[in-house]
Formats: C-alpha cells, structure tokens, sequence
C-alpha cells in the first residue's frame, strides 16, 4: 500500500509518499518520494517560530512539496482529466477556505495529475503550532475528498519515537518497557512505551522545552536561531581545547524526587554568568560546553532514573535535540557493564531527528485502523496544539 503523509506542525512543510509491505510493526517500508521545506531562514531573523509566518510558509510552500514527492516517486498522471462539477469545486474552496490562496492551485493541480493511486493519508494533527497544523490538516481534508482516500490523524511526538527506530526500512524489534526521551523545541517529555500504540507520559518539563532553552542560550551567545546546533558546534571546540569551566551552573531538579524537568532556571544562570559582559570566543565556547553538560547531565540523570523504575529493557532518543552530539554519547552509554548492560538504545539517524514526514507515515501506519473517512476526518479532526501521547 502507499501511504501519503503530510508534516507542517512547526517551521518543516514535509510530504513523502512510502510504500508499505506487510503489517505494523514488522513491515518494509520503502521511501519512494520525500520533500521537506525548511522555513529556518524565513524565521531566523526573529530568533525563533513565528506561528503567523510559519502558516504563510506552509501555504505556499505545500503544494510544491506535494508535486516533488510525487515526482520523486515516479507517480504518473493519471491518463484522464477529471472534470469537476460546480459542487465539488466549491467544496475544495470551502475546505481551504482559511488557505484562501491554494483552493485554486489545489484544483488547477488535481486537473494536470488526476486522482493520485494513494491508499491512506497520514496527517500530523498535533501537538504543534495551531495556524501550521491547520494548512496541513486542510491539505489532507481536501487531497481525501479529491482522490476519495482515508486520512490517519497523527501525533507528531509518536512519529518523533518511531523514526528513532526506524532504519530507513524496518522498525526495530524493539523490547518492552521502553523509555522515550523525547527532546525537541517545543517538548521535553519521558514517555513510557509498554508496547506500541500503549503509551505513559511519566515526566515532562515545568517551563521550557530543552531546545527551547539551547536556542535561547544561543540568542545570549549571540548565535543564530535554531541555537542547537551552534550552541553545540562551540561546546564541541571547548572539549577538544579541554577549556577550564566558565561558570558553574545548576543541574535543575536532579533532586525532584520526580521525572520531571525544568529549564529556564539554567538560561537565567547563563545569563547571570554572562551578565553585562562581553564574551570572548573562547568564554563563549566554555559557556556553551558548561550548558550543554548541564542539560545532558540532567536529562541522562532522569532516564537512569526511569529505566531503573520501570524496569526498561530499551530507550529511545527522539526529538530536534536527538541530533546532539553529546546527548547522543551519553544515551549510547548508558549501556554499560557498569551501568545497564542489556539494555538496547536507539538513536534516530541525524536526517530523522529533527521534523520530517517519514516519521508520520510510520505513526500513520500505525494507526492504520483508525483511519477515517474523508467526510468524517473533515468534520470531526482540528488541530489539537497540546495534544498529548
Ligand atoms: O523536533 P524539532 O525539529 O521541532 C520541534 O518539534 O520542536 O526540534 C527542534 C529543536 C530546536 O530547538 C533546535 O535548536 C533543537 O531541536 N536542535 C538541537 C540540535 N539540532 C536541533 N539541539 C541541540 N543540539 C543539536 N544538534
Ligand atoms: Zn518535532
């Protein structure tokens, strides 16, 4: 079968169109088609997302994602026109009708393709940025009515979890109880996996998600957004120079008796230790390791901890903050002799860390039979901004 998944819940717009053999979880999966718009030039000069922006983007850029996949997939035309009626031209429009400008490039499209030859349509439904959710949810709504497909509703986070696992063919045969780590701009949660579909939300952070906190640190650093991968970069020259500590900076709640996090105490700290100086490179870089130790101290420090209380034979790294170098290091050595000497650890490959639409196929897939309806999915799905695992 071929499932069509559609990605626009923060800065990506991502389509890919993967084909499937077999039942979840032991399919193959091939990647036949996979586009994906990054938005981070248009948002950086802002030092972050811009939900308004980031929905102008995603309207403009889908379509063209959705004529790339297909193109990647070697697709056909179908080899009829398909003539709509009045009706269903003012359907597509009502559908679209707060993507006002892609109704009309939406049917100008469905006449040069045809009806495409998917089975399902896999939608990132939340959690994520309202005004982003909704282009992709209205794109799936209108594709379902057009071509008469399903639409699979989707968390994003799940997808997060599954494209951890995932090795561009094959799910892992992953055993249970895992814990999840999932990491990125928007979240920081543990998530107790007791099998597929069955999760446990067991920790999550009181204020700022862990990339949150990295792209704030960077703006104080004085780097580009999104500051992960800076803030990594220069913590990465600091050990190699093995730099003496710059400041000494709190673990936050690595004493909390509980999973949970919290890290806007720690950008306070870094901002304090800068305070109303101007920073060298060399300070920064120290500044940057001195961070980055801290937020992989604590978040390694609580999935010990889970592990232990749950008794979890794996863990798996998800999120944009998967693709850390040193968070990736600490993760793998937790299996140890020392330490947990069985247990498995799945770290997402670098291209699947961060937003994409592969993963939501696999949610998608998932989910296979809670497929719905065009009809049903369009009245009865909106965009769910907290929606929780
Ligand atoms: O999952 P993701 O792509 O989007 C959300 O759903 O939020 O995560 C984006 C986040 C950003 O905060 C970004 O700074 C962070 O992931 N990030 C990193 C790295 N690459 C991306 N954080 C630390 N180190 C990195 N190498
Ligand atoms: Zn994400």
């Amino acid at each position: 079968m071929l499932i069509l998944s559609i990605e626009t819940s923060c800065d990506e717009t991502a389509i890919s169109i993967v084909e499937v053999v077999g039942d979840f979880p032991t399919a193959t999966y091939s990647i036949l088609g996979n586009a994906l718009f990054s938005q981070i030039e248009i948002h950086r000069e802002y030092g972050g997302v811009f939900p308004a922006l980031a929905k102008r983007e995603h309207i403009a850029t889908i379509l063209p994602m959705l004529e790339q996949a297909l193109g990647q997939a070697a697709i056909p035309k179908a080899d009829f026109t398909p003539t709509l009626t009045e009706e269903e031209r003012t359907h597509v429009h009502t559908l679209l009708a707060r993507e006002h400008a892609l109704g009309d490039q939406v049917l100008g499209f469905h006449e040069r393709y045809g009806s495409v030859p998917i089975n399902a349509i896999a939608v990132t439904t939340g959690p994520g940025l309202e005004p982003a959710l909704w282009v992709g949810i209205n794109f799936a709504k209108v594709l379902a009515y057009l071509w008469n497909v399903p639409v699979v509703p989707v968390d994003h986070m799940e997808g997060h979890i599954l494209a951890s696992v995932f090795d561009g063919h094959h799910l892992a045969p992953v055993v249970f109880p895992a814990i999840s780590l999932l990491v990125s701009g928007g979240h920081t949660e543990l998530i107790l996996v007791r099998d597929w579909n069955q999760y446990e939300k067991i920790g999550q952070t009181r204020d700022d998600a862990a990339g949150e906190a990295f792209d704030k640190v960077a703006r104080l650093l004085g780097l580009p957004y999104p500051g992960g991968p800076e803030v990594g970069k220069l913590a990465a020259i600091a050990r190699s120079l093995a730099l003496p500590p710059f400041a000494k900076l709190p673990l936050p709640m690595l004493y909390s008796g509980d999973l949970d996090f919290s890290f806007s105490g720690l950008k306070t700290a870094v901002r304090y230790a800068i305070a109303d100086q101007v920073l060298t490179e060399t300070q920064k870089q120290a500044l940057a390791r001195d961070f980055e130790d801290a937020v992989v101290g604590v978040l390694i420090a609580k999935v010990k901890t889970a592990i232990e209380t749950h008794g979890a034979y794996s863990v798996i790294l998800g999120g944009g903050v998967s693709a850390n170098t040193q968070l990736r290091k600490a993760m793998s050595s937790l299996a140890s002799p020392l330490l947990f000497p069985d247990l498995a650890v799945y770290l997402p490959e670098i291209s699947l860390s961060t937003d994409n639409s592969i993963m939501i196929a696999l949610a998608g897939h998932a989910h296979l039979n809670d497929k719905l309806s065009p009809a049903t999915f369009a009245l009865t799905i909106k965009a769910d901004g907290n929606h929780s695992l």
